[in-house]
């Protein structure tokens, strides 16, 4: 019998030749799991099947999406007082200003980073993979607005100041930057659990479109609990202790941009779950298939 998996915290500490290690096992796994690198669309071939597959079976709504007009004049900036606005228009604006950060900042990556041809080690492919995948969740995030029938959403860049930061960051020195790197995939591995947490209550009269925006968002947390492990092995002692002292402020200060945010969920206490981040409440079917660094892992 398969024995289930005990995890560690993803702030456990590891020795550079644990690192290397897997640096080269994870490159193996993002291979097997995303398939080849479609460079010029910024795409790769399993995420293109998975998509393509969503699209081909698309699902009914037993109601047309209430407030279309609503969602498309609050989802780039919130202007109407929400008590006007019912949950689905609310979640799905603050669904779309997380997902704009992550479009604005993969973007700033890209353009930063080696393309294929030019990476000279593991960890510079991985990097050109890792923003693939992101990429591809840009596209699962739209096929979820298309699922509500919020087919003319569009992906608008973030004020010039928020663009140069995001274009700037990936710049930084690796030391420098990786704590924030990681700090942020925890932040988003956070916002999609809540996000699970509360989608059965409020799309409870829309049990098909429940149903696919959870298929959608699981697609999307498989990738990114494989990013934080990927991010976490890019830092040394030093480095894990500086996260966690960035983790407060850096959660506080991207979701006080996104309003939304705090009528859904307890920003605290998602803090603190993320400091004690170790993979427990994630589904099984979730684990097995994504990515977990070995020093993550209790030995069998
Ligand atoms: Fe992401
Ligand atoms: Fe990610």
């Amino acid at each position: 019998m398969n024995q289930v998996k005990q995890y560690l915290s993803i702030f456990s500490p590891s020795s550079s030749q644990q690192r290397q290690d897997n640096f080269e096992n994870y490159w193996d796994f993002t291979q097997q799991h995303s398939g080849d690198l479609l460079e010029s669309e910024q795409d790769l071939t399993k995420k293109r099947a998975v998509l393509a597959h969503f699209k081909a079976n698309p699902i009914t709504l037993r109601q047309p999406f209430a407030q279309p007009e609503a969602f498309y004049r609050n989802y780039v900036e919130l202007k109407d007082d929400v008590s006007t606005l019912d949950r689905k228009t609310l979640l799905l604006t603050c669904i779309y200003k997380f997902a704009r950060h992550e479009w604005v900042g993969i973007t700033g990556a890209w353009a930063a980073t080696p393309d294929f041809a030019n990476s000279k080690d593991v960890t510079d492919r991985i990097s050109r993979y890792h923003l693939a995948e992101e990429f591809s969740h840009t596209r699962l995030f739209h096929e979820m607005f298309c699922t509500l029938g919020l087919d003319k959403t569009e992906w608008v860049p973030l004020g010039p100041i928020a663009q140069k930061v995001y274009e700037f960051f990936p710049k930084l020195p690796e030391d420098l930057m990786s704590p924030f790197a990681f700090v942020t995939e925890l932040m988003g591995i956070m916002f999609y659990r809540y996000v699970d947490n509360i989608l059965d209550e409020v799309f409870a009269d829309e049990p098909e479109a429940c149903a696919r925006l959870r298929e959608l968002l699981n697609e999307i947390t498989i990738d990114e609990l494989a990013h934080i492990g990927q991010r976490r092995n890019y830092i040394g002692d030093f480095g894990i202790k500086v996260s966690a002292w960035i983790t407060p402020p850096l959660f506080k200060m991207f979701f006080h941009d996104i309003p939304e945010t705090k009528l859904f969920f307890n920003i605290d206490n998602m803090i603190k779950e993320a400091l004690v981040f170790d993979y427990k409440e994630i589904p099984t079917p979730l684990m097995e298939k994504t990515w977990v660094p070995s020093y993550c892992v209790v030995p069998a």
